[in-house]
């Protein structure tokens, strides 16, 4: 099952790849966790990644291209796997078929996580991210067991850079003006398929698994 994420940054694409791989037992590939990974490593890429990624603009697209491609072709992958992230772009998309059709593969599925603008602003205020193993929390939604602690390997939990407002609202603009473009390109594919954001999470997952099935 290759199964595509779609959605605003903060409609909960993460939050609900991570479960669909936990179901399913395919991996979960992040673009946003592949660079945070390396930022905090200090690698080229990452310090590349990291002037875009602070400003809220896309990294250029042959910085992140080659990366997935490859990495889907890795043995874990013959299963399926959630793409979380990627593609972003309609040049990133049309890579991506290009990648797959040479080995006879194709997308499944194109989820679209959908949440209103509104929302989104305040769910990212209240995300925390863990240094250590990049789970994240929601201060609200939810919270870890113990304030500013990961609950599940115990480092520290922090705001990522670019959930300050300013930068939040950046985002949103870069992903109307290039990623949105992307509902209609799956559509047309016949694979996409919207489920409500604003919903709280179990039920965003449960209306996810009635299109994914059992
Ligand atoms: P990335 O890390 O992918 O960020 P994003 O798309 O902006 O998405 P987020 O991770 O912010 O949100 P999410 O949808 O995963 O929401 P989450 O589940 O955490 O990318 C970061 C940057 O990297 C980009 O800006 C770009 O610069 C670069 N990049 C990455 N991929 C790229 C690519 N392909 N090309 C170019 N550049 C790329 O949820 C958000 C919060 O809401 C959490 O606190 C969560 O707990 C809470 N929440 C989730 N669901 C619900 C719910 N149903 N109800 C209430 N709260 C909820
Ligand atoms: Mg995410």
């Amino acid at each position: 099952m290759k199964i595509i994420m779609l959605g605003a940054p903060g409609a909960g694409k993460g939050t609900q790849a991570k479960k669909i791989a936990e179901k399913y037992k395919i991996p979960h590939i992040s673009t946003g966790d592949i660079f945070r990974a390396n930022i905090k490593e200090g690698t080229e890429l990452g310090k590349k990644a990291k002037t875009y990624m602070d400003q809220g603009l896309l990294v250029p697209d042959e910085l992140v291209v080659d990366l997935v491609v490859d990495r889907v072709k890795q043995d874990d992958c013959t299963n399926g796997y959630v793409l979380d992230g990627f593609p972003r772009t309609i040049p990133q998309a049309e890579s991506l078929d290009a990648a797959l059709e040479k080995i006879g593969e194709k997308i499944d599925y194109a989820i679209n996580v959908e949440v209103p603008d509104e929302n989104i602003v305040r769910r990212m205020s209240g995300r925390r991210a863990c240094l250590g193993c990049g789970a994240t929390y929601h201060i609200e939604h939810i919270p870890p067991k113990t304030e500013g602690i990961c609950d599940t390997c115990g480092k520290e939990l922090v705001l990522r850079d670019d959930d300050k407002p300013e930068t939040v609202t950046k985002r949103l603009n870069v992903y109307h003006e290039q990623t949105q473009p992307l509902i209609d390109y799956y559509t047309d594919k016949k694979v996409l398929a919207e489920v409500d954001g604003t919903k709280d999470m179990a039920e965003v997952f449960s209306d996810i698994v009635k299109i994914l099935g059992e």
